[in-house]
């Protein structure tokens, strides 16, 4: 599995302040988007000492309530489905055409159900984070949150991690735990998965803060944080 590229925020503190602009953030959706709508809040709780802004919200379908969540904020939108392309590639370029319009300095995919392609990588490689509900490297891909229940997993939880060449395979930033109980084995996945999403959500507006404000650098796996 290729190494993302070693990389630090775009807008990297001076020995003496914060950033001298907010990062700019393009966020991914393809459902719900209760973690953008986590991360607007955040940010609108905060404008100035947050360190970030969302520019765009981009989405790989209509018609879900994560591009309304954004209408609602005010904010741009884009959708490239897939099936409007005749290649997987040229939707890849499409989607990362449609990003590179907004500038951002990171590309948060908050429940963007689509696995990116090599030009997109290139262009966002190294700032390109993704949350995935479990925690990696157990239980990637679509079915993190039922995977996890259908091995007998006593723990599980969420992961934020930069996106590599791999389906949820990149240098993780940060995790959050969360108990299964036995309740979820009947209730099936729906009742973890929220309260999976409730840690997510927090822990993914903190790392973004936290990369928005201090800056990062990737070493092979190890994501280093100031
Ligand atoms: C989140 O739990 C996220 O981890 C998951 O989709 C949910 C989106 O929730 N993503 C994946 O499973 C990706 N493999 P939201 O739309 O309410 O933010």
């Amino acid at each position: 599995m290729a190494s993302p590229p070693a990389s630090t925020s775009p807008a990297p503190p001076g020995p003496t302040g914060p950033p001298a602009r907010p990062a700019r953030l393009v966020v991914l959706v393809s459902g719900s988007g209760t973690n953008l709508q986590a991360l607007l809040d955040a940010i609108a709780a905060d404008p100035e000492g947050f360190g970030a802004r969302v520019v765009a919200v981009g989405a790989d379908r209509d018609g879900i309530v994560g591009l309304e969540r954004a209408e609602r904020a005010g904010l741009p939108t884009f959708v490239r489905r897939v099936k409007d392309y005749g290649t997987r590639d040229a939707w890849d370029h499409a989607l990362a055409e449609a990003t590179a319009a907004y500038e951002p300095d990171l590309v948060v995919s908050a429940g963007f159900m689509k696995i990116v392609g090599k030009e997109f990588l290139a262009r966002f490689g190294g700032r390109f984070i993704n949350t995935h509900p479990a925690l990696l490297p157990s239980f990637p891909g679509a079915h993190g949150v039922r995977d996890a229940l259908a091995y007998g997993a006593k723990v599980t939880g969420c992961t934020v991690h930069f996106v590599d060449d791999g389906v949820d395979t990149g240098p993780i930033i940060a995790q959050g735990v969360v108990e299964v109980v036995e309740e979820d084995t009947a209730e099936g996945e729906a009742a973890l998965h929220e309260r999976i999403k409730e840690v997510e959500r927090r822990l993914l507006v903190d790392v973004v803060r936290r990369l928005a404000r201090s800056g990062y650098r990737i070493e092979g796996r190890k994501v280093i944080l100031p």
